[in-house]
């Protein structure tokens, strides 16, 4: 079974390289007592280098790639920088920065340059408003496709897919969607894996969810809502409340 994994985006937080040293200290405590669950903490880029560790149990995560290797791009990081730091896994295709106005065509040069390094992608989907009618589903069919355009099935299982309803995000956890939800949208996003690339290879893509995870409801939808670990946002800015989390995923 793969392993279960906990990836903290810490989005555009702390202030302060102090108070990033000082989280990251703490959240590398916690993950040495994890016993089968992978943490990542995906920092803002200026605090990459001061977030490093040795430990197997935490890795380093970035929230964003480009696609190039070097060139005229300003403001942009390549993988290969980041492969230098020792960054493990990139977040691709966040929402917020979906609503910054990233295509999935820059998405999916992302994922493919993020293959390429060898490094982890961890593609992010996720539809604005959950209708009844289920037209969110064609939605996220259309992102998972566009995303993963190109990827060959032997790449396909170093993928992780991140469902982050955007309705659910930066919410209270009440608000966030419940296992069941979650359960269904994930036998859909399985359903289309395995249209694109076969069952066999698509069984081993790991699916995340993100959206308003707390200690809270984090162990009903990990338990009931089929997932392989969680994205998490506010939570993880504390190692209070990342720690619920971390032990939540740890103990199923
Ligand atoms: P949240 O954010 O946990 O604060 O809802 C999740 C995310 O945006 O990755």
């Amino acid at each position: 079974m793969a392993t279960n994994i906990v990836i903290g985006n810490w989005k555009l937080n702390p202030d302060a390289s102090k108070e990033a040293k000082k989280l990251f200290l703490g959240i590398s405590k916690l993950a040495s007592k994890m016993k089968r669950t992978q943490v990542v903490v995906a920092p803002p880029f200026v605090y990459t280098s001061l977030c490093q560790t040795k430990s197997k149990k935490l890795a380093l995560g970035a929230q964003d790639v480009f696609w190039a290797e070097q060139g005229a791009y300003t403001g942009e990081i390549s993988v290969t920088q980041l492969k230098d730091l020792g960054v493990k896994f990139v977040i691709i295709g966040h929402s917020e920065r979906r609503a910054l106005g990233e295509s999935n065509e820059m998405i999916n040069r992302k994922v493919r340059a993020t293959l390429n390094a060898k490094l982890t992608p961890i593609l992010c989907i996720g539809e604005s408003a959950h209708d009844q009618q289920g037209a969110y589903l064609a939605f996220l069919s259309n992102e998972i496709r566009a995303g993963l355009k190109g990827v060959s099935k032997s790449e396909l299982s170093k993928i992780i897919i991140a469902y982050e309803p955007i309705w659910a995000i930066g919410k209270r956890q009440a608000d966030a969607m419940t296992p069941r939800q979650l359960h269904e949208t994930v036998l859909y996003i399985q359903k289309i894996l395995s249209e694109t690339f076969g069952r066999d290879v698509s069984k081993k893509v790991r699916i995340i969810y993100g959206g308003s995870v707390g200690g809270q409801n984090a162990g009903d939808l990990m338990e009931h809502g089929q997932i392989n670990g969680f994205l998490v946002g506010g939570a993880s800015l504390s190692v209070e409340t990342f720690a619920p989390i971390l032990k939540a995923v740890d103990s199923i």
